[in-house]
């Protein structure tokens, strides 16, 4: 993205934001709720449109046109931050084959995807199930099975780890490894968990209330004082907690 201004017919913009992702390393956008993530990450896809600025997505610049769209989207996992807005289907089975049923693939093709991407998030049992019974983890997981089997280029993550147990959190960062290394997969995701960043994003980028605060590399970013006092930390909050 470059010198991208955005604004909702609110208070709320995005000014002057600019940054590049490298192919195949992981990138992580930080700042508190409501400091423009799901914002950045919805121009990036073409769902808003900028006011300002240029976006290059694989050497192409965005236009917005249809079909520019819809090559772009065949090349890119967006897991949505909530799970319920991205899953539709009457069974587990059939909303994961969905995407790759759009890419026009063989019937056999599709299923032999569907399959592993159920197994690969520990799913196989719920295959037949509603998605509506289903647990927050086992939704997000089978959300992120339904991007899987895409094979995306780029996968971009809002929030991916929130409200995870640490055992779903593990199950996940498997999978993603697994893609980054065997298809070097390229990875953009969301927290505002230190911990993620810390230890697993290449580079970083924090934003305030829409502008950016810092980019670079995450063991820069956690020691800059203006981005602690932004981002708040544990040791902040134990002022608070009086354990006596
Ligand atoms: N569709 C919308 N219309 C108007 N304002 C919006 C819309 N979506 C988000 N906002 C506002 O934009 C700001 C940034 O939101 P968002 O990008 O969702 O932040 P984050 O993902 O960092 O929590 C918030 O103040 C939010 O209320
Ligand atoms: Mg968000």
């Amino acid at each position: 993205m470059e010198n991208l201004s955005f604004e909702y017919n609110s208070d709320f913009s995005i000014e002057n934001l600019s940054f590049k992702i490298e192919e195949s390393s992981i990138y992580a956008l930080t700042g508190n709720n409501g400091s423009g993530k799901t914002t950045v990450l919805r121009l990036l896809v073409g769902l808003l449109k900028p006011k300002e600025g240029k976006i290059k997505i694989f050497d192409e610049f965005l236009t917005r046109n249809r079909n520019q769209l819809w090559k772009l989207r065949q090349q890119i996992g967006f897991l949505f931050q909530n799970p319920d807005d991205q899953l539709f289907a009457p069974t587990i089975r059939e909303d994961i084959g969905f995407g790759a049923r759009n890419l026009g693939l063989e019937e056999s093709e599709i299923n032999d995807r569907v399959e592993w991407a159920l197994d690969a998030v520990n799913l196989t049992q719920y295959g037949n199930s509603s998605p509506y019974y289903l647990s927050w983890g086992q939704k997000k997981r089978a959300a992120l099975a339904g991007l899987l089997v895409m094979r995306p280029k780029l996968l971009i993550l809002d929030e991916p780890f929130a409200n995870l147990d640490f055992k779903s959190i593990y199950n996940h960062l498997q999978i993603f490894n697994t893609l980054k290394k065997e298809q070097k997969m390229t990875i953009l995701f969301t927290t505002h968990n230190l911990f993620f960043i810390e230890n697993w994003a290449d580079k970083m980028l924090v934003l305030n209330d829409g502008k950016v605060m810092f980019e670079g590399l995450p063991e820069e970013g956690l020691k800059n004082p203006k981005v602690k006092e932004v981002l708040g930390s544990y040791t902040e909050l134990l002022t608070l907690i009086d354990k006596k």
